[in-house]
């Protein structure tokens, strides 16, 4: 045996991750290109002090004051409300979801998603020994309803993955397609990713509207993307309260450490000053999808804080044309397409300049 003694599928692999590289302009990981103010810095640091003069102690392991503050934020897409109860947070949506998994996935279940889709899903059912199984989406990245319902009812998979916006494409879904497959998946979970919810177009609503709909339906959201704080890691979800029991099953002890809870909790009473950029963002989110349509490119309608643009013959020449001149983006989704993170005036400028000096080149 060759060593180490790494379990037999994962042998070979390489680890999941964007390239994290030192160029002028960043626009690979959807993060909000906008950081705290001083003046939130300085209360997140206060928190942080105070959480550090208790440091000798273990955690609140049930996070209640944070799950308290985040059951008010999220009250705010609902008429319904969400409850404390309702409500379960993670080092990143990355943890709630491999939580969910290792909860509900595991040896002789399924999880689903539909292509293109988040590239981690599949790694957390791997990591879960949960079987995989992905349909796929129609051709402008909707979702085909009743091929999508056929599909869970053919598959009956423990867990449905709905990326909504979905990464890489930009796409929400509708109410009644969320609906639909809570319907469908009988006893499994339906689980909405909104990491990008905050981003969606006016008029666009939230799957946790839906919660008292749905007894099976989770909403998992991020504070990474329209919160401005992908270096906290902090992500949660909404659902049945049976469900967050059954998550504290899997979960390590404490595993939300004290000086994450302050942070976040910190950062959550400057809320209005983190999604300050949010409207910002969408205008040049749209901004952005109108100038590469205007070069000739397909986009993908986005309700995310990103476009998916092509196609491309040679799509890596593409990319590393941008990365030559300081500018990198994401080589991710179909072939042929990438995809770009919304960042600041100055950056998409920069972004505009390169992509049209590397098509000029190419022509
Ligand atoms: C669709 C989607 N879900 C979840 C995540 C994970 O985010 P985090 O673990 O930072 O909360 C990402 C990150 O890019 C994402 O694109």
């Amino acid at each position: 045996m060759s060593f180490p003694p790494i379990r037999e599928e994962l042998r070979g692999l390489e680890p999941y991750g964007a390239p994290q590289l030192d160029v002028p302009v960043r626009l690979n990981t959807n993060e909000n290109p906008y950081g705290p103010s001083e003046a939130c810095a300085d209360d997140i640091a206060a928190a942080v002090r105070a959480a550090a003069l208790t440091l000798n102690r273990y955690p609140d392991r049930e996070h209640v004051a944070l799950r308290t503050a985040l059951a008010a934020y999220l009250s705010r897409d609902t008429p319904h409300g969400v409850s404390v109860e309702q409500v379960w947070a993670a080092n990143g949506s990355n943890e709630v979801m491999l939580q969910l998994l290792q909860a509900f996935g595991g040896p002789g279940r399924t999880a689903m998603s539909f292509a293109p889709t988040y590239s981690m899903y599949p790694e957390y059912a791997r990591d879960t020994s949960t079987a995989w199984v992905q349909g796929r989406r129609a051709e402008d990245f909707g979702l085909d309803l009743d091929a999508a319902r056929e599909a869970v009812e053919r598959e009956r998979p423990s867990v449905v993955l709905l990326p909504s916006p979905n990464n890489p494409t930009g796409t929400a879904l509708p109410p009644e397609a969320v609906g639909l497959l809570c319907k469908a998946a009988g006893d499994g979970l339906v689980v909405v990713d909104e990491a990008y919810g905050e981003f969606r177009r006016e008029g666009v609503p939230s799957a946790v509207e839906l919660l008292p709909a749905h007894r099976n339906l989770v909403v998992t959201r991020t504070m990474s993307k329209a919160f401005a704080a992908a270096g906290l890691r902090l992500g949660y979800l909404a659902a049945d309260p049976a469900i967050c029991d059954a998550i504290r099953v899997v979960r390590l002890p404490y595993h939300l450490s004290a000086v994450t809870q302050a942070t976040a909790l910190a950062a959550l009473e400057h809320a209005p000053e983190l999604l300050g950029k949010v409207d910002e963002l969408r205008a040049g989110r749209d901004r952005t999808v109108d100038w590469l349509r205007a070069q000739g490119l397909t986009v993908a309608e986005s309700d995310a804080n990103f476009a998916l643009f092509g196609t491309f013959a040679d799509r890596h020449a593409v990319w590393q044309g941008l990365l030559d001149r300081g500018v990198l983006i994401r080589e991710v989704g179909p072939d042929g397409w990438l995809r770009v993170s919304i960042g600041t005036p100055e950056e998409m400028q920069a972004f505009e300049d390169a992509t049209s000096a590397v098509m000029e080149e190419m022509s």
